[in-house]
């Protein structure tokens, strides 16, 4: 990278942390991106469980550019009838759990977040929101609000009222949830903790509760949606079906799409009382939605979702024995490899940067590097990817 895209990248682009990767990209195929200087790199994270298709996907490349010819942004969402977007909100409908059959388009996870908690309040017109320990949904101030770590958000106070966190995973915990609660946004799989599946009987015991006291119950698969968790929906892997899921990142195939969704009785509270209850220049995007509606199909055609247990396991095969590695904890292809301390999991970064590989940590668990490639990754890659991750463990 030249000195001068250094300087101009850090002096104009707004910053997110002292220390940035600074790796340039030139373009990206498969489970690959390439620097300008011709290195490749193993795409470990696909842009944070977005890329499930992999990058440059010929088919969401083809929708894309069809699209943008036919046209791009007409109207605000929700007036015009656009097909790209009934055609995609139609195929998800198809395969979204038990009666869920009206999807609200949005641009980007935290705003279908944000979308879900205005929906369960409306309905149940109650104040309380509950949500997890160790949760993330994003980073806009309601989004925030949910989140489950403190040291994110108390910089940022005042937050939303009357939100509270109770421990996910924990029994004794659901009793909190009452008939003062408008909702409970849970990730079914929690991410950004570090990969941490529900407990035997949880996600039902949550369901049971929110019927008991007539919540909504929220299910975030913004992370774990589109196939990453084996299913289609992680939802579906525990037979729990929520009152409204929450999806985004690899939604769009690569374009910022976000959507919450529901059955359409409950959606319809949002044109009425007031009307417009919830609007947005941009949700639901034709180039957007034709690039999900490609990646989905895609998905579905290549059946990529039965493979991903399989390709997950032989990962965790490749590497749960390196004397380095304390436990793996996975969900299909979202690995966490937990090391045991932060200095480790930062020294493994540094070599990952050497030999070619794409990883990162997570926001609650940087004692752990996420392993979470396109699901098109074949065997061979992840038989090849695992030797450089364990050529790193070895040097540790
Ligand atoms: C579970 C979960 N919810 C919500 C979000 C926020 O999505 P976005 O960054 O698109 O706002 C994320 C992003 O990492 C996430 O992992």
């Amino acid at each position: 990278m030249s000195e001068i895209l250094r300087k101009q990248f850090l002096q104009h682009v707004g910053q997110t942390s002292p220390e940035p990767m600074l790796v340039e990209v030139e373009r990206a195929e498969g489970v690959f991106f390439y620097t300008p200087e011709g290195k490749p790199y193993y795409d470990l994270i696909s842009g944070v469980s977005v890329s499930n298709v992999g990058h440059a996907n010929p088919a969401v490349v083809e929708a894309v550019c069809r699209q943008a010819r036919d046209y791009m942004h007409v109207m605000v969402y929700g007036e015009l009838v656009e097909t790209p977007q009934v055609e995609y909100a139609k195929l998800l409908a198809e395969h979204l759990p038990g009666e869920i059959d009206s999807v609200y388009f949005l641009n980007s996870g935290a705003e279908a977040v944000e979308g879900a908690l205005k929906l369960a309040k409306r309905v149940t017109g109650r104040p309380e929101m509950i949500s997890m320990q160790g949760a993330y949904h994003g980073s806009t101030h309601g989004a925030m609000s949910m989140m489950g770590g403190e040291e994110h958000k108390s910089a940022f106070r005042p937050l939303l009222p009357d939100v509270r966190q109770i421990r996910y995973n924990n029994f004794d915990d659901i009793q909190l949830i009452t008939t003062r609660t408008a909702c409970l946004l849970v990730e079914p799989v929690q991410g950004e903790a570090g990969v941490i599946p529900p407990a035997e009987g949880y996600l039902e015991a949550l369901r049971k509760r929110c019927d008991e006291v007539g919540t909504m119950l929220i299910f975030d698969e913004i992370q774990t949606g589109m196939g990453r968790s084996g299913e289609l929906f992680a939802c579906a892997k525990y037979g729990v079906v929520p009152d409204i899921i929450c999806l985004a990142k690899a939604l769009g195939g690569g374009m910022p799409l976000g959507a919450f969704a529901a059955r359409r009785e409950v959606m319809q509270a949002l044109t009425h009382n007031p009307v417009l209850g919830h609007i947005s220049t941009f949700g639901g995007h034709p180039v957007c939605c034709a690039a999900g509606l490609a990646a989905a199909r895609y998905i579905l055609d290549n059946k990529l979702v039965e493979q991903v247990e399989a390709k997950g396991a032989l990962y965790e095969t490749l590497l749960a024995d390196h004397p380095a590695v304390v436990e793996i904890r996975r969900s299909g292809l979202l690995l966490a490899v937990e090391l045991g301390s932060s200095e480790r999991m930062f020294a493994m970064m540094a070599m990952f940067k050497e030999v070619g590989i794409l990883s990162d940590w997570f926001l609650y668990c940087d004692t752990a590097f996420r392993i979470s490639p396109p699901l098109t990754i074949t065997d061979e890659e992840i038989r090849d990817s695992a030797v450089l991750i364990r050529q790193c463990l070895d040097r540790l």
